[in-house]
């Protein structure tokens, strides 16, 4: 049995390997020195929905500009909208002035210090509250996202998706939080996750966490946690011909015995393959020679392993040659009995011809 049940083990060695491992970036301290609170607050609503290596060039444009909080406030907001491109959402930066505005005028240039309190500010959600309140103030709480949450389920061998094991996750997270440098610690996980941790391929002869991890212990730590099942139903394409002969009956055949609808009827077409047909493809595995027009839309249809999309390319036949199949006037289909996605072929060719 691992010790993964011990959160100061996983502490002291996280820290020892952050104290030399952390990755350096420009709104970080040096390892167990408080950072500036508004460089963290300002990388933190950038990091939001983008990569650290977007943010960082724009964390310094930002900082140079601005270098504190009050002249941040007293910027017009068409400036601060101008130099956001590119990092998404404007009204993250809207956000971010409002918020800047808050602190500079209504609480003397001095950012919120509780979880709670930082929660109540404009553009500070649960995540970026607790990442502030640890990194700048070192609050013992531990943010809680995409990296954190895989390094704790592999930690403690949760194997269930997110979807069922979000909150237990996070629970177990916080499970981990203690006064002693939390805000090296959040970091730590941090960067354990998106340098060490990885989802595709953990590295776990180089973390210093292999001892305490269950996920590792199993020998298959990418699989923690797990993957929500959804069913893969992939699309493949189609091309019936609707093959009409002066006297109005159109050609039918049977199907082959063996696979998908063996041994039934069907208005002729080509096999089911995942690449779209081009039309001279197509026509090349016409049953007859006609002069085949591509007709509006395509008819669905969705089998228990895929989806069918079906492209009905409609021909007049004028010399009938001793193809395979039977001639037989659309009213008279009934008697065939043909498959559901074959009188939707038929539905489709009749009203759309
Ligand atoms: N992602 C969100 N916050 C971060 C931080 N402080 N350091 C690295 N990656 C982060
Ligand atoms: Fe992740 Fe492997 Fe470290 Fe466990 S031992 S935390 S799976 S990198």
């Amino acid at each position: 049995m691992p010790k993964s049940s011990d959160p100061k083990s996983i502490r002291h060695r996280l820290l020892c390997w952050y104290d030399v491992e952390h990755r350096n970036l420009p709104w970080r301290a040096e390892p167990d020195i408080r950072p500036e609170p508004y460089h963290v607050w300002l990388s933190e609503i950038m990091l939001q929905q983008t990569t650290v290596a977007t943010v960082v060039p724009y964390f310094g444009e930002f900082v140079t500009r601005w270098p504190d909080v009050c002249t941040l406030a007293a910027a017009p907001l068409d400036d601060v909208l101008h130099a956001w491109q590119g990092l998404g959402y404007y009204a993250r930066a809207r956000n971010l002035h409002k918020c800047a505005a808050r602190v500079a005028n209504e609480l003397g240039g001095a950012f919120p210090d509780t979880e709670a309190a930082l929660l109540a500010m404009p553009g500070v959600g649960v995540y970026t509250a607790a990442a502030i309140a640890a990194i700048a103030f070192e609050r013992p709480v531990v943010p809680v996202d995409g990296n954190v949450e895989r390094v704790t389920a592999r930690l403690y061998g949760v194997r269930q998706p997110l979807k069922q094991s979000k909150k237990r996750i996070a629970r177990l997270a916080q499970g981990l939080a203690a006064d002693y440098r939390p805000g090296d610690f959040a970091q730590a996980m941090m960067d354990l996750g998106a340098t060490v941790c990885r989802s595709k391929a953990p590295a776990c002869g180089a973390c210093p966490l292999v001892d305490d991890c269950m996920a590792a212990n199993t020998g298959r730590p990418e699989e923690y946690p797990g993957k929500a099942t959804k069913p893969i139903r992939p699309t493949r394409c189609g091309v019936a011909f609707w093959a009409v002969r002066p006297d109005g009956a159109v050609l039918l055949r049977r199907r082959p015995t063996r696979g998908l609808l063996g041994g039934m009827m069907e208005v002729p077409s080509t096999e089911w393959r995942e690449n779209k047909w081009s039309l001279i493809e197509a026509a090349a595995a016409a049953p007859v020679d006609a002069d085949w027009q591509p007709l509006a839309g395509v008819v669905k249809h969705t089998f228990t392993h895929f989806h069918l999309e079906i492209t009905v390319l409609w021909g007049r036949v004028t010399k009938s040659s001793n193809e395979d199949g039977v001639w037989s006037p659309p009213a008279q289909f009934f008697e065939h009995a043909l498959p559901t996605v074959m009188k939707k072929v038929a539905a489709h060719a009749e009203t759309h011809w």
